[in-house]
């Protein structure tokens, strides 16, 4: 019988108790921290790796997996998985897993955080105190927009969605609409009080719109310039989903223009790079990617990917599996 144990990498540095779980199973190459590898460098320290803990910022993809031919799973520390070209995997063999669940309220704690700081204006207004510009309290300053019996249009109502949807309706006296590609069964409709409309419909209703679906080629700038021209021009809009969901320029040139009033958003096109419009309106909040960043949280994720390695490579069982006809002899 060989000893010799299966190798894997960590696309990322994480923290030390994920690599103590996964170093009984596994020789481990680890990724120091503030690196990101590049496609060529990831398909060199793969080589003779059958699995890998990837973040949503490492591509696996058809390039990369004949590159790689003795990749078996690639888990990833994200519930979204558009870094995955899953029809690459499943044709060569190679299962995907992502982190659902365990980020869940988390997430939408944050994107409540994200909606409140925009409706209120919280980060503009202490850009402006910390300019030493406060001179005087003023009926209006910084008059933002009401949260709190207001309507909210979510689009995208899955788990993370629904989340969003009961923190809005118990918590805050919230009129939740939303839109999604499958309308939700009426017991999940009733426990988040939401009531699903058209996507237009949503557009011209919402006091406040948060997007929380996920990205693909057919979710591609579901917010344009067209959309954002159907809001409200009171409306605020919030993007905890994918970069690519919204279109960025547009955006930027909706909020100059105060088409709409005022955005949040933690992630972009083309992360980690802004586009440079965004940076210079001041009616946007500007997160960088961590709706899901508590310790508590991130640490739950970057275990349950650990967990799908040794689920799939040591018991044949993996935890949260994306295409599990690669499981079928
Ligand atoms: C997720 O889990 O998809 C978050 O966006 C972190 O990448």
């Amino acid at each position: 019988m060989s000893t010799v144990r299966p190798a894997i990498l960590i696309a990322r540095a994480v923290f030390p108790e994920i690599e103590d779980r996964l170093r009984p199973f596994f020789e481990i190459e680890t990724t120091p921290p503030g690196v990101v590898w590049t496609p060529a460098q990831l398909v060199d320290r793969l080589q003779g790796k059958v699995g890998v803990l990837t973040t949503g910022g490492e591509r696996i993809d058809a390039g990369l997996l004949a590159a790689c031919p003795g990749l078996k799973i690639a888990a990833n520390l994200a519930v979204g998985y558009n870094n995955f070209d899953l029809v690459a995997m499943t044709a060569a063999g190679v299962l995907g897993t992502n982190a659902p669940d365990v980020l869940t309220e988390t997430t939408a704690d944050f994107g409540f955080a994200l909606l409140m700081a925009t409706a209120r204006r919280i980060t503009e207004s202490e850009h402006f105190l910390r300019a030493g510009r406060w001179k005087e309290w003023s009926l209006d300053l910084f008059a933002g927009a009401e949260v709190h019996g207001s309507t909210l249009g979510i689009l995208g109502m899955g788990r993370i969605g629904q989340a969003i949807a009961r923190r809005a309706a118990h918590g805050f006296r919230m009129n939740v609409l939303y839109h999604n590609r499958s309308r939700l069964a009426p017991d999940r409709e009733a426990a988040c009080k939401a009531r699903y409309v058209s996507k237009d419909e949503l557009l011209r209703a919402a006091d406040h719109l948060v997007l929380v679906l996920p990205y693909s080629a057919q979710s591609h700038h579901t917010i344009g310039a067209a959309e954002l021209a159907q809001m409200k021009p009171t409306a605020t809009l919030v993007n905890i989903a994918r970069g690519g969901v919204v279109d960025d320029a547009a955006l930027a040139a909706a909020l100059r223009e105060r088409r709409i009033a005022a955005a949040g958003l933690d992630v972009f096109e083309g992360e980690p790079a802004v586009h440079p419009d965004l940076l210079t309106v001041p009616n946007v909040v500007l997160t960088p990617h961590i709706a899901s960043a508590t310790l508590a949280t991130r640490r739950a994720m970057a275990m349950l990917a650990a967990d799908n390695l040794i689920g799939f490579l040591v018991h044949g069982k993996p935890l949260t599996p994306l295409n599990s006809e690669v499981l079928t002899p």
